[in-house]
Parts: C-alpha cells; structure tokens; sequence
C-alpha cells in the first residue's frame, strides 16, 4: 500500500507579501473568551521559530531533491514559510504593549527549534543525513497539523458569529488557506527523500508530543500572564467547551486526525480542499492588497516607473 495523492490538488506555489496592522486588535480578540484567544495566540509563540526552521532544513534538502517539480514546491513551500513566520513575529510586539511580554517563552521556543533541532556538530557523512532526513520527517508530520489547523479556521464560522477581531481572523485564515494550499509538499519531500513507515509513525509521535506539551504550556504562560485576568489558567474543560463553541478544534476531531496520519494510504491532498483555500485567497483583505501592492510594482518596473 502507497501513499495516494488526489493530483487535481495540486497548485503552484507562490508567497503573498500580506501585512497587518494590529493597532485596533483587542487583546481578548475573540470577546469575552481570553481561554480561546490565548490558545490560538500560541500560535505567535511557536510558529516564528518554527516555521524559520522549517526553511534552515529545508535550504539543505533542496540539495537532495532530483523531481524538477517537487523542487518548485519546495522553494514556494519556503517562501510561504518565511513570510509566516514574519507575520506571526509582528503579532508579539503588540501583545507586549498589552501587557503581555511573550519573551520568556519565546526564549525557549528560539533554544528548542534552534539548538536542540539545529544542525547539531555531526561530522559529515551518514549521522548528518539521517538527522537531515528525521527532521524532514518530522516536519511532514507537523504539517499535518498546520494542515488540519488551517481546514479548522477556514470553516470556523463560530468565530465569525462570535465577533472574533476581522484582523486577526484574515492572519489565521490567510496563513490556512496557504497552509491548505502548500499541505502536501512537506509529505512529498519526505516520500521523495525516505518515506520508511516506521520513521514516519517515530517522527509523528515525536511531533504530536512535543505540540501538545508546547501548546499546554503556551496557553499557561498566557493566562498566568495575562494582566486583565486574576489567577488566570489553562485547564482542559476551557478548551473543550471552546471545541463544543466552535472557536477552538474538537477534541475528536484532533483524536480522529491521527489514524489519518497513521494509515499506509494517507496523503495530505486526500484531506482539505485547495480550492476553498484559494477562494479564501482571492478574498482575504491581506492577500489581495498584497497582489495589488507586487502588481503595481511589477508594471512600474515594466513601464520604467519609479
Ligand atoms: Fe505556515
Ligand atoms: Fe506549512
């Protein structure tokens, strides 16, 4: 049994040059729920470092990759990435003008994704390449939560209905839709490089561990730190009556996500749909000011414009 891609999911890929301005956001964006606003804030925490490394490994794969168009997909996968990480990297500035300095934690995350899964002092040779191709595991499989995540917030329409902040909610579907539309490159790329089932399920275990473990404590971090709420906390209940709510995944749907990744058939294009991704796209207040913005560039540089 092989993986079975859908092929008429596959889009090229190119990096929307989106921008925010975060000055009327509330720091509760979604009203009246800072439990739900503070999980998905760990967002901000984790995926700047996150998302960085993804391009740090993905810069030395490119080398490996023999398939003309899975390299394509990769250097789109990297600009997507990149232009991510920054405009997560935005969002904490104005958290700290809120109150809420998110650099002990983001001080971690930085050590995490930069020392403990850098590049290490390997010699050359085969123990760099099996570290090079763990990662590229491991990245598959944290793709399929970016995946799943970005599905969830395209059709949240609870947050919608609830009044959650217009901008934060064009960031977070902005970053899904691409998120949707990039879902299978991280999965090809390890198929192309390795594809062992059982580093994939190793890889998996690992990934699923260390989000669970961060996401706990981000959301902790938040509430504990949060100066409009006394003796703040994460518990379990808020986040599944945020799951019940809508504004937050159910905690089946994320149970159910993992036999998904698990089974010897999966692909990531089986799950998702590229084209309600791009119609978000087409939409997105960020994504579309960013095509004008590289279209009237474009034509000033073709006409000998300033
Ligand atoms: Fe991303
Ligand atoms: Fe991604």
């Amino acid at each position: 049994m092989r993986p079975q891609p859908v092929a008429s999911e596959h889009t090229p890929l190119k990096a929307r040059n989106v921008a925010f301005d975060w000055a009327d956001t509330p720091l509760h964006w979604i009203p009246g729920d800072p439990a739900s606003t503070h999980t998905i804030n760990v967002l901000h925490l984790l995926l700047p470092a996150g998302e960085r490394w993804f391009v740090h490994v993905y810069k030395q794969a490119l080398p490996l990759i023999r398939d003309p168009e899975l390299r394509a997909d990769v250097i789109g996968f990297i600009g997507q990435e990149a232009m991510h990480a920054q405009a997560h990297d935005d969002v904490l500035p104005h958290l700290k003008e809120q109150g809420l300095d998110p650099t002990p934690y983001t001080a971690q995350v930085d050590w995490l994704f930069e020392k403990l899964l850098g590049d290490r002092t390997l010699p050359p040779g085969r123990a760099s390449e099996w570290w090079l191709r763990e990662r590229v595991a491991m990245i598959a499989a944290i793709e399929h939560y970016t995946a799943f995540l970005g599905h969830w917030v395209l059709n949240a329409g609870a947050l919608d209905a609830k009044g959650a902040d217009p901008t934060m909610l064009d960031l977070l579907r902005w970053h899904g839709a691409e998120e949707v539309e990039h879902r299978s490159v991280a999965f090809d790329l390890f198929v192309h490089l390795d594809g062992g089932y059982r580093r994939r399920v190793r890889t998996w275990a690992t990934a699923f561990s260390a989000l669970v473990f961060l996401w706990q404590r981000g959301t902790r971090f938040f509430m504990e730190n949060d100066p409009t709420l006394v003796g703040g906390k994460a518990v379990v209940r808020d986040f599944v009556r945020g799951g019940r709510q809508g504004v937050l995944p159910t905690t089946g749907a994320i149970a159910r996500s993992i036999p998904q990744y698990l089974s010897r058939t999966y692909h990531p294009s089986q799950h998702g749909s590229t084209e309600q991704a791009l119609a978000y796209l087409d939409h997105s207040p960020a994504a579309t000011a960013a095509t004008a913005t590289a279209t009237a560039t474009a034509t000033a540089t073709a006409t000998g414009g300033a």
